[in-house]
């Protein structure tokens, strides 16, 4: 799979080992970095990852900040991104199965980085299964376009 990955300050030690395990895994994988503790705003760090995906350059997003929340909810503006936050392997399996997440955030602070390895996982080896979560997917990506109350 081609995956962009992509961080903040925060998570500069915790990537290391988590783009290392993707390119054993054979992955391909472009690092929009940050590799430095030189603080870095999260908002700003999903933008080129998203850019990526968009040009289709990549087929899944790999986002990381302290608490994986940054990342997430800054991902979550942009049409057609379904990001979600998984800090176990559960939430891991269900944003793939039932909401076809096509980014996944990642937390680098108060988290064990073999579960975060575990986490990374069960979302690159999970199938959507469509179905009936198809039409509540496409709702969600209607959701921008769609606002009037
Ligand atoms: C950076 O200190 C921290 O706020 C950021 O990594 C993230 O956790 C924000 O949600």
């Amino acid at each position: 799979m081609r995956i962009v990955f992509a961080n903040d300050h925060a998570a500069f030690e915790a990537r290391v080992a988590l783009i290392e395990h993707l390119r054993d895994l054979g992955h391909e994988v472009l690092d929009c970095g940050t590799s430095t503790k030189e603080s870095v705003d999260y908002p700003c760090v999903v933008v080129p990852a998203i850019k990526a995906l968009r040009e289709g350059a990549v087929d899944r997003i790999v986002l990381m900040c302290g608490s994986g929340l940054g990342v997430s909810i800054a991902a979550n503006r942009y049409e057609g991104i379904r990001c979600a936050l998984c800090t176990d392997e559960y939430a891991a399996e269900m944003s793939r199965r039932h909401n076809n997440a096509n980014a996944i955030a990642l937390r680098a602070r108060e988290q064990d980085p073999a579960m975060n390895i575990r986490v990374l996982d069960k979302w690159l080896t999970t199938d959507y299964e469509g179905g009936r979560h198809q039409r509540r997917v496409e709702l969600i990506d209607s959701m921008p376009k769609n606002e009037k109350f």
